[in-house]
């Protein structure tokens, strides 16, 4: 029986160590001087004067039921203002856009004035690692994913009914891969892109909610988490070794189809690829791997993610 074994390759490298990223905390403009500053707090009635339909849609959110009912400071005493800033210029003249905080694009507040704003009651917490974050580096605004004017979703105040969708705006390219054969059953409304990744910020790579890929996954997936008597190194490395986290068009959310996905690491004699060797069960004269391959490498190594049996150095069971 042949021995020799495979030797490690260069796709089972600790591709993500090298990966972790380290944000050094940016600072926020909180020292912002603005027009504004010198305007004086007017209350929500004088805005309503002109802004009725949107006092009353701002009228079922949580801030205006926080900021009416039971106010924690003098800031949200303020209600619109405590978003919007004092607006005791901008209710005399409407037209002098520098005279007030606005949330929209066109109206001009730089984006790093509007997300302070929202941060001076939102720091930390789930927004911890904001600073430095991609979102942040790409400036998005708040507002980009939430609208606090109106109860546009049943949680969060975001623009759009659902997180997904909100996600899916921009990111047109993940929508796409939800929609293969094999995908994270996102579609169907049974998980959202934060169960996996928190769009605040995170000190892992791709704003994920877990120190590595597999931590993630095994936050639902506890079965593979092992440890196993037998571990299959490219499993404890990183599941993305075989799997896509999205979607993907082959079963079971495989990067390949099966057996070229095994066939691209464990290469057997004839097979001209790296480190060759003879399968055991390959009764063939040539070494060839033709009559294994054409079986499912499962049919016999069916616990390819680790095992537990005092037999099982092979994943056969
Ligand atoms: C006298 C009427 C009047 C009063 C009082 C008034 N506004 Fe306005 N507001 C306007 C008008 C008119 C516009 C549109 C101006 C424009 O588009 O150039 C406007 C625009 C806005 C905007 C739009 C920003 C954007 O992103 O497009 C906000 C926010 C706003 N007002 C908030 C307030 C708040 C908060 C108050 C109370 C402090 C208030 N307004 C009081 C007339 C008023
Ligand atoms: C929690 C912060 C917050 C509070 C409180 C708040 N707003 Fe806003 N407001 C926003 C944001 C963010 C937007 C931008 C929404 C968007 O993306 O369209 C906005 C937009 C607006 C606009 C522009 C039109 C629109 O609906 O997009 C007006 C006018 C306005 N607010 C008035 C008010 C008034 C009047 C109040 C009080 C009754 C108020 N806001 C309270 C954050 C706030
Ligand atoms: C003056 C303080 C203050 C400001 C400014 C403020 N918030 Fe809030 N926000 C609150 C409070 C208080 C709550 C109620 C929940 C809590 O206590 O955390 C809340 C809740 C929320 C929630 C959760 C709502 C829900 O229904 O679950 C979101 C999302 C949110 N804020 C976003 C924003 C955004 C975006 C901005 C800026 C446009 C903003 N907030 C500005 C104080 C503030
Ligand atoms: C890329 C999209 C995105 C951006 C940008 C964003 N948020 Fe959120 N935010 C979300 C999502 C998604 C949730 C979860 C909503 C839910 O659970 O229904 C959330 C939840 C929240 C909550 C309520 C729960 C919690 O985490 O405390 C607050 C408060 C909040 N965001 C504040 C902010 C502030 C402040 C900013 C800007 C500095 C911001 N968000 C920027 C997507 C975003
Ligand atoms: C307003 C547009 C916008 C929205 C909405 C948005 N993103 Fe992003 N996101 C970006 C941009 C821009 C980048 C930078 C990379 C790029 O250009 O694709 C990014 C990057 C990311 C990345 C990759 C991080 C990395 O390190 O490469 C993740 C993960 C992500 N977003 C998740 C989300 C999630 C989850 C939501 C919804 C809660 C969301 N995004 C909503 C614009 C958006
Ligand atoms: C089951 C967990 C999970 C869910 C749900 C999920 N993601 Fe991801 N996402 C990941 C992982 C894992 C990565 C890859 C990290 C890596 O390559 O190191 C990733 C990568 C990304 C990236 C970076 C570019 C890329 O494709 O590698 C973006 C952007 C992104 N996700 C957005 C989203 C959006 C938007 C949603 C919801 C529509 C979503 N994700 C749902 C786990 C998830
Ligand atoms: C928030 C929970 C959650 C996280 C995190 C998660 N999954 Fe899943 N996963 C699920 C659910 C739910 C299903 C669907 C199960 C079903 O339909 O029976 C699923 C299904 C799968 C499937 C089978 C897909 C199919 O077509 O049958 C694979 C493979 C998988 N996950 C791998 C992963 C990997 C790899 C990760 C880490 C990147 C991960 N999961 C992270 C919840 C999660
Ligand atoms: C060496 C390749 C490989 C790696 C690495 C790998 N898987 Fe798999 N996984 C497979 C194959 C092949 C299947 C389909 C056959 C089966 O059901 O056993 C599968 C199926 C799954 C399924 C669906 C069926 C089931 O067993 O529940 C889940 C969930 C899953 N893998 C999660 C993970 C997680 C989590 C990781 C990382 C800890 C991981 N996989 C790493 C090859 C791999
Ligand atoms: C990303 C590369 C990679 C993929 C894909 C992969 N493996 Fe492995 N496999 C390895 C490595 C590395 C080892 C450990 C070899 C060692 O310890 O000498 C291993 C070990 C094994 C072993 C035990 C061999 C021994 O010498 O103990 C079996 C059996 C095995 N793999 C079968 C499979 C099957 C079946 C598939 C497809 C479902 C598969 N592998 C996919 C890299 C991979
Ligand atoms: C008919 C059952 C069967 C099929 C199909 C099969 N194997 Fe095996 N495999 C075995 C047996 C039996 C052994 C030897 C077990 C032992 O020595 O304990 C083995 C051993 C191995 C080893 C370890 C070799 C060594 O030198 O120790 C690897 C790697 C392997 N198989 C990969 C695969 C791959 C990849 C496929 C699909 C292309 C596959 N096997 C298909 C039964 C099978």
């Amino acid at each position: 029986m042949i021995r020799e074994r495979l030797k490690h390759k260069g796709a089972v490298t600790g591709a993500i160590a090298a990966l972790a990223l380290f944000f050094s905390a940016g600072t926020l403009a909180a020292d912002e001087v603005t027009a504004s500053n010198t305007a004086t707090f007017v209350g929500e009635e004088v805005c309503a004067s002109c802004h009725e339909t949107e006092k009353k849609n701002f009228g079922h959110t949580l801030h205006a039921k926080v900021f009416r009912q039971a106010p924690k400071n003098q800031l949200e005493k303020q209600v619109c203002e405590a978003c919007h800033g004092p607006g005791s210029l901008h209710a005399t003249d409407p037209t002098d856009r520098s005279k007030l905080i606005g949330f929209t694009k066109n109206w001009g507040t730089p984006q790093s004035e509007q997300n302070a704003k929202c941060l001076t009651c939102h720091e930390g917490g789930n927004r911890m690692n904001w600073p430095g974050s991609i979102h942040q580096t790409k400036k998005l605004a708040c507002s980009d994913c939430h609208n606090p004017m109106a109860k546009f979703s049943a949680s969060g105040l975001l623009k759009k009914p659902s997180i997904t969708e909100t996600c899916q705006t921009c990111h047109q390219q993940q929508r796409a891969e939800f929609r293969k054969k094999s995908h994270m059953p996102v579609p169907e409304g049974k998980m959202t892109c934060e169960d996996c990744h928190n769009p605040h910020g995170s000190t892992a790579p791709r704003l994920l909610k877990a120190d590595t890929v597999n931590d993630l996954c095994y936050t639902c997936h506890a079965e593979k988490r092992g440890p196993f008597l037998w571990e299959h190194a490219p499993v404890r490395e990183s599941c993305l070794n075989c799997h896509l986290p999205h979607g993907s068009n082959n079963d079971k959310l495989l990067k390949q189809s099966r057996p070229m996905l095994c066939v691209s690491c464990h290469t057997f004699a004839g097979g001209g690829m790296g480190q060759t060797f003879r399968h055991p069960e390959n009764t063939g004269t040539g070494g060839s791997v033709t009559q294994i391959r054409g079986r499912s490498c499962q049919n016999c190594h069916a616990q390819i993610h680790g095992s537990n049996s005092p037999d099982g150095a092979r994943f056969r069971r």
